[in-house]
């Protein structure tokens, strides 16, 4: 870590990549706090405590990355969050921007993956594998969720009892998940 003064400048793009998206995690958890409460608010348990872990997640998905900057002893500055939505009228709104953003960060370690290449840097590839896989059911999930969605037509009782059935968050068992600086959370 680094005070403001020299910025991320001296990076590779790697690493300034890396940094971004620290951001783009901390943006994330903080846009599933605001879907949480959104669903919390009209009274949709399930579908809050599902997005309240999901938060949790993306939040050490974050400090799996400052973790890993701090281990390769690279000089950066933590980012702030960016700008997120609140703005909801109905599940599938926030269900679909909860797939759209899981695709855009799947997008995003993709790059990662092909910069690190690039600059045979074969730790930062290496590192990035769980992200990858983890993308692809994280994008696997918000796609169910929204076909449920549309399948129950208006019932969200019944979208309530499919996510406390089948849509228990199975992140925090996977053995090989890179270390989080402080602890884990989810
Ligand atoms: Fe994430
Ligand atoms: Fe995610």
């Amino acid at each position: 870590m680094t005070s403001n003064k020299h910025g991320d400048s001296g990076l590779s793009k790697f690493y300034r990549l890396l940094v971004d998206q620290i951001r783009h995690e901390f943006t994330a958890s903080h846009q599933y706090v605001a879907v949480a409460a959104w669903f919390d608010d009209q009274d949709l348990p399930q579908l809050a405590k599902f997005f309240y872990q999901q938060s949790l997640e993306e939040r050490d998905h974050a400090m799996m990355i400052v973790r890993f900057l701090l281990d390769k002893e690279i000089d950066f500055t933590l980012p702030g969050v960016d700008a997120i939505e609140t703005d909801f009228s109905t599940p599938r709104d926030l269900a679909a921007l909860a797939l759209r953003n899981e695709r855009e960060v799947s997008d995003q370690f993709q790059l990662l993956a092909k910069v690190a290449r690039d600059e045979e840097n074969y730790t930062g590839e290496q590192f990035l594998q769980w992200f990858i896989q983890e993308q692809v059911e994280e994008v696997a999930t918000m796609s169910t969720l929204l076909n449920v969605i549309d399948r129950a037509d208006g019932n969200l009782f019944d979208v309530e009892t499919f996510v406390a059935r089948d849509m228990v968050s199975d992140d925090n068992g996977s053995q090989s998940a890179p270390s989080t600086a402080g602890p884990a959370t989810s």
